[in-house]
């Protein structure tokens, strides 16, 4: 979809539909509107109840001497309201309402908004990716698929020519992210029989194509075996699909630096194993490979930011079933790291892929800093809800700059302890370390068994069992957390 800004009269010269912010209690926006456009609007607002509460809209019909064809109004809420949210909140409103009614062609006066104290750069980008996020559809195995997206062209209507040149690189990076969500939502979005291992693997080295500087190996399971990833292999025992350590590598910084890894859980199905999972809402358990899709969506982003930094990915993908060849509750597994794992639950795997992951990351790519993202436990959803990520760390400056990067980046991330008080409560009798604990503080304890995988380098887990899809009505994945993570790296190229 094409976003380009123009500084020319939204009421003189705006085709197909005109798009203006309300906010509640105060009067039109559009400062160059006609009288009797004013005039014609406000009585439409007043008969319609439109006070420019937060998500109302209101569409019209040639209003009187405006060029365009249909007004929408959108409401941007209270002034105490005012800011990214609900800038964020107004543009998917207006895309949707746009593209539902069928127009193709738009100019949107809501970058030119004050929202709080946005400044260009980020109210253009707010909005493109909002515009993108709200007109994602899926329709990959719909046998009809629903009418083409209509909306083609949203012109974002800036008057103060001085504001365009940070307003373009606010739509660039706004549309390399909403590529890289995409891809995320539609990989999260495939069912398990469609997006399995192998299936991810394709997409890894499909993108490799498309961006040939990122450089995609993937490593079958007879390499892994010969890397001693015992804890790795075992969750797809029960499997039919052969697990796949996916790796991605962009090297846009200087030969000698050492790369920013990012670790991602590719879960394909989780069934959990013989730990078998109840039925209620076991689907989602397709949506187990978030993590992974979201570093793939990550490298397709910094593919087309072209940004100036080396970066690894890695993503074990595999399936968690239960069969007879299936790990057992009891049974013991030797990660690459050496240490032997009782598997007290086989529904906790994605800590036993992950682990290996860790390992052969550090070993491998000598990375300055490690982010791993997973749909690692239902306690952080239920901790935390669908907003935040779970955030876990004890390197206090990484803690901030990826807390940083998603409140500005509109991804947020919320910090969870991560202390060693907790790691008493994976002792196992029988090995080194047991691969759960008790219920409580679930979402802890996972990331404690991480922790003892990583040595000596600033490494955060990112749980994102609650934000990367959403249940219900609106079931879908999300393609979080790439806007947090794009940002991470933004702020890191400066
Ligand atoms: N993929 C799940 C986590 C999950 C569950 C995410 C529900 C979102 C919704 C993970 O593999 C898992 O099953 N975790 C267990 C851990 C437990 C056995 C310690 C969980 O959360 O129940
Ligand atoms: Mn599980
Ligand atoms: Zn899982």
């Amino acid at each position: 979809m094409k976003f380009p800004i123009e500084a020319k009269s939204a009421t003189r010269d705006a085709v197909g539909a005109l798009v203006i912010g309300v906010r509640e209690g105060r009067r039109l926006q559009a400062a160059d509107l006609p009288r009797e456009a004013k005039a014609h609007l406000a009585d439409a607002m007043a008969g319609a109840r439109f006070e420019g509460r937060r998500d109302q809209s209101l569409s019209l019909f040639r209003v009187p001497d405006l060029a365009a064809e249909w007004v929408l109004l959108v409401g941007l809420g209270s002034d105490q309201e005012q800011g990214a949210r609900s800038l964020r909140r107004a543009a998917a409103r207006s895309a949707k309402a746009l593209d539902d009614a069928g127009i193709k062609t738009a100019t949107t006066l809501l970058a030119a908004a004050a929202c709080g104290d946005l400044d260009p750069y980020w109210r253009a980008r707010h909005l493109v990716e909002a515009t993108e996020d709200a007109l994602y559809r899926y329709d990959a195995t719909k046998s009809k698929k629903d009418k083409p997206r209509a909306l083609g062209q949203l012109a974002l209507n800036l008057p103060q020519a001085r504001e365009h040149a940070s307003a373009k690189r606010g739509v660039a990076h706004a549309a390399a992210i909403a590529a890289g969500v995409a891809l995320a939502k539609e990989l999260g979005n495939l069912p398990g029989n469609v997006c399995t291992p192998r299936y991810l693997a394709t997409q890894a080295l499909a993108l490799g194509k498309r961006h040939p500087k990122v450089k995609v190996t993937v490593l079958e399971e007879r390499e892994l075996a010969k890397l001693g990833m015992g804890a790795f292999l075992s969750v797809s025992l029960g499997s039919r699909q052969p697990p796949k350590l996916i790796v991605l590598e962009w090297r846009g910084g200087k030969k000698s630096e050492a790369p920013c890894a990012f670790v991602g859980k590719g879960l394909t199905f989780d069934a959990g194993g013989i730990s078998l999972k109840p039925p209620t809402a076991m689907d989602e358990m397709k949506f187990d490979m978030c993590g992974g899709a979201a570093v793939l969506g990550l490298f397709e982003t910094v593919a087309r930011l072209g940004l100036k930094q080396n970066l690894v990915g890695v993503v074990p993908a595999s399936e968690n079933l239960p069969d007879g060849q299936a790990n057992k509750p009891g049974d013991i597994v030797t990660s690459m790291s050496g240490q032997t794992i009782e598997i007290l639950n086989t529904d906790a795997e994605g800590r036993l892929i992950l682990c290996d992951a860790l390992t052969w990351v550090q070993r491998t790519k000598c990375p300055k800093l490690i982010v791993d993202c997973a749909t690692l436990t239902g306690a952080c959803a239920i901790a935390l809800g669908p907003h935040p990520h779970g955030l876990f760390t004890t390197d206090g400056a990484l803690s901030a700059a990826l807390v940083a990067a998603g409140e500005t980046a509109g991804d947020r991330a919320w910090p969870l302890p991560l202390w060693d008080d907790y790691q008493d409560q994976l002792k196992s009798n029988f090995a080194d370390v047991a691969n759960v604990g008790p219920r409580e503080g679930g979402a802890i304890t996972a990331a404690c068994f991480l922790a003892r995988f990583v040595k000596d380098v600033p490494w955060a887990h990112l749980d994102i069992a609650g934000t990367a899809w959403r249940s219900g009505a609106d079931k879908g994945s999300t393609g979080r957390p790439v806007p947090l993570l794009t940002q991470f790296l933004l702020d890191r190229d400066a």
